[in-house]
């Protein structure tokens, strides 16, 4: 059924086409370098994405953190902000629309997501405690496993399919939340965490029904319920869209809805708020004095936490703005219209489309690679060879190793395609499905990757590989073959 508020409208051929319902004014100059040029700057960045310099770039889909586009409210709000250590009157803006959205009294600021996730962390696991969830995100995990404790994914069983038409992926799976209960004793769950719109898994949501089911179990076993928010903008309009009860709700209510289940709440400004900084908010001041003294420590004053004024300013009004239909929809109705047209043309990507981008299957893409080689990593690099486009890779390069030092393949191998709040056009996106397309029908030609430089601790920011033939240049050369030109 159509969204009266949603950005993708019908046209006369029947089409759903997602409009931009925002005008651009302020703009910056893109460049699609040659294609053999491309090709020397991925060799330059060790085959790894996260290592390319911006100029070098057409579309950079890398990441929608600290990359959605800020609205002419925040921009002007920046001009506006009360540098002051102490008691800036910034704080007190933010502070109150954080208690406007998320309905929570104590807000401590931090610099982005991850410092929350130390802070809480080294606050509430002790060694040997287990912290179930829908799904870990890769600095989520690093933490908590700094601090001794093991991560216990407890997804259901249609989390991990490629192509399905379920549409809550993100839920966790009621019964195993009850079985780790009864196998490990509550005394050593540290807390039960939902992460809105699954992140490692496609951007997908959990509904509210199995939100307030989770609430029941943690509560009954007096267990903190944590709740990442860093989209859950986009999950809250997923249940809106998907989940019947929800239909005509607004989206700050199953916004507050959602956040009154949760006995902490954190997130990544970086994503929520299309701004930068993060915070971790909580109506409990027994939980918020624990985390406090931390805070101070590792961040910076209580009213800035690492932030400058200017930033907490512009979250202040981009906060509400999550809450306003037509922004919160804008990513996830083009991420929908370019998954659907790839599904349309068999090309492998995650379904039902999810939050933050197109997130295409790579061991269904490449079949040919085994995942000791790197299938999602090896479709990043041949993506920006062949479009400029940048992807990241969320596959076993973004994994670890286990203790004898071998891989650990991840559940899925996905090239995500990240789709920014605001940032690219209908005719931009339309770029990404025709090269990916052109990729698909010469997939054979893109071989693996092997390191060439493999730091221990979240490899994936700072390693660097090479291929394992030469087929970067054939590519290269049927891409020139194809086309007839460089671009
Ligand atoms: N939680 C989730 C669900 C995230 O997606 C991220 C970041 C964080 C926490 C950490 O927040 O970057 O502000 O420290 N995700 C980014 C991404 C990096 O590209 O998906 P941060």
């Amino acid at each position: 059924m159509a969204n009266p508020n949603s950005t993708t409208i019908k046209f006369q051929s029947g089409e759903q086409i997602p409009v931009e319902l925002h005008k651009v004014r302020i703009v910056q100059k893109l460049f699609l370098k040659p294609i053999e040029e491309r090709m020397q700057a991925i060799e330059k960045a060790g085959f790894n994405t996260f290592l390319l310099n911006t100029k070098d770039i057409f579309l950079d889909m890398l990441t929608d953190s600290g990359t959605n586009a800020m609205s002419d409210n925040q921009v002007s709000s920046m001009l506006q902000a009360d540098d002051a250590y102490a008691g800036s009157q910034s704080f007190y803006k933010m502070e109150q629309a954080l208690q406007d959205v998320f309905g929570k009294h104590y807000v401590l600021p931090v610099h982005q997501g991850r410092a929350a996730e130390n802070i809480i962390s080294q606050v509430f696991i002790k060694k040997g405690d287990v912290i179930p969830m829908n799904y870990h995100f890769t600095t989520t995990k690093e933490h908590m496993e700094l601090n001794g404790g093991k991560v216990l994914e407890i997804y259901t069983d249609e989390a991990l399919k490629i192509k399905s038409d379920v549409p809550f992926k993100g839920n966790i799976d009621i019964d195993k939340l009850k079985s780790v209960f009864a196998e490990y004793g509550k005394d050593h769950v540290a807390f039960v965490r939902m992460e809105a719109s699954t992140n490692l898994i496609g951007g997908q949501p959990f509904s509210m029904q199995n939100l307030r089911d989770v609430k029941k179990i943690a509560e009954e076993n007096d267990t903190m319920l944590v709740l990442d928010a860093s989209l859950i903008g986009e999950n809250a309009y997923f249940i809106k869209k998907r989940e019947p009860e929800f239909r005509d709700a607004e989206i700050k209510d199953i916004l507050l809805e959602m956040c009154s289940y949760a006995d902490l709440v954190y997130f990544s400004s970086r994503k929520v708020s299309s701004t930068r900084g993060g915070g971790i908010v909580t109506n409990s001041k027994d939980l918020f004095l624990k985390m406090r003294d931390l805070l101070v420590l590792f961040e910076g004053f209580l009213t800035y936490g690492g932030m400058s004024v200017r930033e907490i300013e512009a979250m202040a009004v981009g906060i509400n703005e999550t809450c306003d239909d037509t922004v919160i929809s804008q990513s996830p109705s083009f991420i929908e219209y370019a998954v659907n047209s790839l599904d349309a043309a068999g090309v492998p990507v995650i379904t039902p489309a999810g939050a933050l981008g197109c997130h295409v299957d790579s061991m269904g893409f490449l079949p040919h690679i085994p995942q000791e080689a790197y299938p999602a990593g090896a479709l990043a690099a041949a993506m920006y060879i062949i479009s400029g486009v940048r992807g990241m890779e969320r596959g076993t390069i973004s994994s670890v190793r286990d203790e004898n030092c071998n891989d650990i393949l991840a559940d899925v191998e996905l090239l995500r395609l990240a789709f920014p709040r605001r940032v690219f056009t209908l005719s931009q996106t339309m770029f990404v499905v025709d090269r990916l397309k052109w990729l698909y029908k010469n997939r054979e030609l893109v071989g693996g990757l092997k390191w060439v430089e493999e730091p221990p601790l979240l490899r994936f920011f700072m390693g660097r590989l090479t291929s394992t033939t030469d087929w970067p240049q054939k590519l290269v050369a049927k891409f020139k073959e194809d086309f007839g030109e460089s671009l």
